[in-house]
């Protein structure tokens, strides 16, 4: 029987499944080497997934994200599957039980949410609210105000699945070979070395102010936080580590807009067609370009 391979438990904005095949053509190991993956802002974990999929030599992987109750999660899963699917088969039972009743389902959604905003210690609980939240909310979003408290409406979704127990059970197996940290994704300059590659995706910076898909938490990225990652990027190149960068193509939108093609002006950058997951408005759903952007190293190496 195949084992089925593991992939993201959550909808995140921003999911990376769609560029895959363009950061595989870029990537610089081959299935059989042995190196670090590091991941500073790994949100769903895409690319993390890809790579710990197929790569069986990896050394180790490491991953960050600002996002606690995103951190929370892989840790639970990591170490704490078990009871995990046990919650949550309990709320997917009650809540398909509701099948038709929209009402009753719309009550089950905001008890739920108010559950999870009250934010108790129980990490296997919280976790385990958290992802029933992501598969029932109005389009996968994650959105907090200013207090943190989760705030997106109930979806509209007939029969979501919420307990998919065989790709908990993958994810957990797979995640036992990972580091997972929690905070600001300098914090992963420790583990930088010359055999390790990082993969950034950080928050990208909006192509208009419409389009601002960046309040995964309560900090903004803006312009200065673009800056801030792009002279680590420069730390780490000056150490001899690879690294892979991508970001929102702004000078597609606007031809005079010259910010990244200025701030990565010494790195390569490769611009590769996407298509956006998470848009309310399915007529803006359609194909973007975006930037892949790479150091010497990683050129060097593909
Ligand atoms: C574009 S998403 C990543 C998408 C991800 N690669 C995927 O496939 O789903 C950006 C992530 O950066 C996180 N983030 C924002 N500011 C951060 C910071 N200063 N340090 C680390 N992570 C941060 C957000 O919480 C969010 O999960």
């Amino acid at each position: 029987m195949k084992i089925k391979q593991a992939k993201p438990f959550l909808k995140w904005a921003g999911g990376k499944t769609q560029l895959l095949n363009e950061i595989e053509a870029k990537f610089p190991y081959k299935k059989n080497d042995e190196f670090s993956f590091i991941e500073p802002f790994v949100g769903s974990g895409a690319v993390l997934f890809w790579v710990l999929n197929n790569f069986p030599n990896l050394k180790s992987a490491v991953i960050n994200d600002i996002n606690k109750d995103l951190i929370n999660s892989y840790k639970t899963i990591k170490e704490n599957v078990t009871d995990l699917v046990l919650i949550l088969k309990t709320f997917e039972k009650e809540y398909h039980s509701l099948s038709e009743k929209t009402e009753e389902k719309k009550e089950y959604y905001y008890k739920k949410r108010e559950l999870f905003n009250a934010r108790k210690p129980e990490q296997t609980k919280q976790t385990a609210l958290f992802i029933f939240l992501n598969r029932t909310c109005f389009n996968g979003l994650y959105r907090v105000n200013r207090k943190n408290g989760f705030n997106v409406p109930v979806g509209s979704y007939k029969n979501p699945m919420i307990c998919n127990e065989t790709n908990l059970l993958a994810v957990s197996k797979l995640l036992q070979k990972v580091e997972i940290l929690s905070g600001d994704f300098e914090k992963t300059i420790n583990y930088a070395s010359k055999d390790s590659l990082f993969y950034f995706d950080p928050p990208y910076k909006p192509l208009s102010e419409t389009s601002s898909f960046t309040a995964y938490t309560k900090d903004e990225f803006d312009d200065n936080e673009q800056i801030r990652l792009k002279e680590f990027c420069d730390k780490l190149d000056f150490i001899n580590c690879k690294w892979i960068l991508s970001n929102s193509d702004v000078k597609g939108k606007n031809p005079n807009d010259n910010f990244f093609d200025d701030l990565f002006e010494k790195y390569q950058i490769n611009r590769v067609l996407a298509k956006r997951s998470i848009n309310a408005n399915p007529n803006k759903r359609g194909q973007l370009t975006e930037l892949l952007i790479l150091n010497q190293g990683v050129y060097n190496a593909i």
